[in-house]
């Protein structure tokens, strides 16, 4: 299972190799770790189309990065709040290791230009595992000047994350308040979001109220991760406790053993139930008597064949734990109000249901499913128990689902991407901990991919 192909790479002469081949060069990429939890190196705040109605400066200091302002074209950097307020390192002098770079306020295509005028000075000194984020306003329905050249930044960002190389991210943030994209901020600027890149996220305007634990933001919450027993449920399960949430590892009878073993290891409780069964709701719920704050809807299975050869049972049972029970296990908490206000529902998409793959119609649609049941409910589950419904959309990740995958096809998938590496269980994890945040409540009906920019549709 273990990706061979990226540490020989990692080696002189496999860099030799492969580079005298024209084979693809993943960088191994600078993961999240207790002892190294921040990005090494500071933090270039540009902006490009005038200045911008947004108070980013305070937000940005608090990522601990120390940071250097420019205005396009100003040459000289001044350090900013992230240096005065006592963080370590030289500002002028070492490589940014990521770059922020303000457009809200780009509304035409002389704007635009101030785009390429910031970044491409700086570009080639970006560390590896840097991160280049990239700020918008929201699509201006009156002005549609403003509005093509704000969609252009997604043609921009896609078009950048593809030829960055050196495990470098970029992302596209839509937002029109600083402090309620602190939670997105922090998380694009850190290691966490290592396998994220070419993703557009659109934050509204709720800035969270009251203070925010950054260190144990899950402290006193319960979460319950459905397919929690291995894979990517047991990493998101492992990830959320780390955020201090009292976590419910939930699975099928047959996982018994592994959902306890799990559960122990993180202090939490595992609960055996098939999440297809008809009551699998109020189950939880009657588990669950004093309410559960976070839901993450993990549990997933593939029946694949084509469709000429696919029986009806393989299309139902796919449709059933990827969709239908998805469907209605939320509406029962809902109904019940076993979510808890400020309570955040994660469910797991696909790239395959965004941008089909053979063999997997089933699959396919119920992946595509979820993302349509996010995007309807997350206005309504907000305005009405004032809990935010997003997804995670992964690539290609390293687990024993994609370890059953025959050789040359699975070297296929692990590459084609712009990192050319397969994702692990653990870049979902920091993703869906985001998501569940509770200072990300200004963040819902996204659907954000964990591809490392999967050249599948996106
Ligand atoms: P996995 O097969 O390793 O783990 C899935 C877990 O869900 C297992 O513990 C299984 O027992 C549990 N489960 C299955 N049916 C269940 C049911 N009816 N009730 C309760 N639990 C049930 O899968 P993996 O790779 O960890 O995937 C997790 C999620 O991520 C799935 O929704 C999958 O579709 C999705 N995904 C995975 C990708 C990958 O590359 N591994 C790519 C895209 C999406």
């Amino acid at each position: 299972m273990a990706d061979r192909y990226l540490s020989f790479t990692a080696t002189a002469p496999g860099r030799f190799l492969t580079a005298r081949l024209g084979l693809p060069q993943p960088a191994a990429l600078s993961r999240w770790t207790a002892e190294r939890p921040a990005l090494d190196g500071h933090l270039l705040h540009l902006t490009a189309g005038g200045p911008s109605g947004l108070d980013l400066a305070p937000v940005l200091a608090r990522t601990g990065l120390p940071t250097t302002t420019e205005t396009a074209g100003a040459g000289t950097g001044t350090e900013a709040a992230g240096a005065a307020a006592g963080t370590t390192g030289s500002a002028g002098t070492t490589r940014p290791a990521a770059v922020v770079l303000d457009a809200t306020g780009v509304r035409d295509v002389d704007a635009l230009a101030e785009v390429h005028a910031a970044l491409h000075p700086v570009l080639r000194s970006v560390a590896p595992s840097g991160r280049v984020v990239v700020l918008g306003a929201p699509l201006d329905a009156r002005d549609h000047h403003q509005a093509a050249v704000q969609q252009a930044l997604e043609g921009f960002v896609r078009s950048l994350g593809k030829e960055i190389g050196r495990g470098r991210t970029v992302n596209l943030v839509r937002l029109t308040d600083a402090s309620a994209a602190e939670s997105t901020l922090r998380f694009l600027l850190s290691p966490k979001s290592a396998y994220v890149s070419g993703q557009v996220i659109g934050v509204g305007a709720e800035a969270p109220d009251g203070p925010v634990d950054w260190v144990l933001p899950l402290i006193g919450r319960t979460a319950l991760v459905t397919g929690g027993a291995r894979g990517i449920g047991a990493a998101v399960a492992e990830t959320l406790a780390r955020d201090g949430a009292h976590v419910v590892v939930l699975d099928v009878p047959q996982a018994d053993e592994d959902a306890h073993r799990v559960a122990a290891r993180l202090g939490g409780s595992a609960l055996t139930l098939d999440i297809t069964a008809a009551d699998a709701g109020e189950r939880i719920a009657a588990e669950l008597p004093d309410g559960l704050d976070v839901l993450i809807h993990n549990a997933g299975i593939t029946r694949d064949r084509r469709l000429v050869n696919m029986p009806a049972e393989r299309w139902s049972s796919v449709l059933d734990v990827n969709l239908a029970s998805v469907l209605r296990t939320t509406d029962a908490l809902l109904a019940k109000g076993a979510l808890r206000t400020g309570g955040r529902i994660v469910a797991t998409a696909s790239i395959a249901g965004l941008a089909g793959n053979a063999g997997q119609t089933n699959y396919g649609a119920s992946k595509a499913g979820v993302a349509g049941l996010v995007r309807s409910l997350a206005p309504r589950a907000l305005a009405e128990h004032g809990v935010t419904v997003n997804a995670v959309a992964p690539g290609f990740i390293e687990t024993r689902m994609t370890a059953a995958v025959p050789l040359f096809i699975r070297e296929a998938g692990r590459r084609m991407n712009s990192l050319a590496q397969g994702g692990l269980p653990v870049d979902v994890a920091e993703t869906t901990a985001w998501l569940a945040h509770p200072a990300s409540g200004a963040v819902n009906g996204q659907v954000v991919r964990v591809c490392g920019q999967s050249l599948l549709g996106a």
